[in-house]
């Protein structure tokens, strides 16, 4: 590969749905995985850290910047071989549920809702409408060390928003969803219809902490909301007024109101409810 292709000083705000953050001192984009060990290698020689991002619809870069190499994945084929659909990591994972809908396979029909690539969505175990990315992961092929490894889905130890890749060097290349014969799309229709009805719609990230337990009332919005924080703001960052566990960016946040916010809402929670909220969200810097 051509080291000289690696970018200088790229804002990060062009990398993230939330669309704040500083520069990336370098930057890459990876089309073809196998340039990977190389950059990776790069990095270490130079004694700078590396992150691998995916859409950026789940992270949230600080106004510092990154010091390091950022590598953008955006390698993107998808197939169907047998009764799996495989897409690479890059692959926008509402594409995967698209092109599995085009095949009139299903199984994943929910995921069209999602934001980010497959990577982001293997890496935060990103689930909508009861379902999770590992309840449909059947394989998958990591860079582990320089080598490459196929591995299955308990290799991942997943749990809800979570996966070993959050702790591990790997980096995740392609991975096999299982798929059955039939698409529900009347399906995939109302999902994306609820998701319209309750969901907000611009520069955010999402559900910005974690669902502190399984029950309605123990959603993140519906603490939040309890809190009387919808609308609320700091500087350009505001909490939803539709759906309080959303952070907007309403066009001039900085990664600090951001985070200033979102601290307000762990604050209350945690003193109204005395419960503790995670982010869901990685703040990355
Ligand atoms: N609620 C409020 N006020 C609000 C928001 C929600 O009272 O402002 C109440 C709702 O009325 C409902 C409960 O809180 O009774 C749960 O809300 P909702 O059904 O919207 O689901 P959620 O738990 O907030 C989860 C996922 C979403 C996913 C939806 C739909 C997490 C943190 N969030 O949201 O995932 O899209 O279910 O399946 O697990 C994401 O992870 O980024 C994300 C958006």
């Amino acid at each position: 590969m051509d080291l000289s292709a690696i970018q200088e000083n790229e804002p990060l705000s062009n990398h993230s749905t939330f669309r704040v953050g500083g520069f990336a001192k370098y930057f890459y984009e990876v089309s073809d995985t196998d340039e990977l060990p190389e950059l990776i290698k790069w990095a270490k020689s130079k004694d700078i850290p590396y992150f691998i991002l995916g859409g950026g619809s789940n992270v949230l870069f600080k106004d510092s910047g990154f010091p390091g190499l950022v590598i953008k994945i955006v390698a993107c084929g998808i197939q169907h071989k047998g009764s799996e659909v495989i897409a690479e990591a890059g692959a926008k994972i509402a594409q995967v549920a698209r092109f599995a809908a085009e095949h009139d396979l299903g199984g994943l029909e929910e995921f069209v809702t999602l934001p980010g690539t497959v990577g982001g969505a293997v890496s935060g175990n990103a689930g909508c409408f009861w379902n999770e990315i590992s309840d449909v992961l059947s394989r998958a092929w990591i860079l582990k060390n320089g080598d490459v490894l196929e591995v299955e889905n308990d290799y991942f130890d997943f749990k809800y928003r979570w996966s070993s890749l959050k702790d591990a060097d790997d980096v995740l290349l392609k991975v096999a969803f299982e798929v059955a014969e039939g698409c529900d799309k009347d399906r995939m229709q109302d999902v994306l219809e609820i998701r319209k009805e309750r969901q907000p719609v611009g520069m955010t990230a999402g559900c910005f902490f974690k669902n502190p337990g399984a029950t309605p009332e123990m959603s993140a919005g519906y603490l939040i909301d309890k809190c009387g924080l919808k609308g609320e703001q700091v500087g350009g960052a505001q909490i939803s007024t539709k759906h309080s566990n959303f952070i907007l960016n309403t066009g001039d946040a900085t990664a600090n109101d951001i985070l200033a916010l979102a601290d307000i809402a762990k604050k209350s929670v945690k003193g109204q409810f005395d419960i503790d909220l995670e982010p869901e969200i990685q703040v990355i810097g």
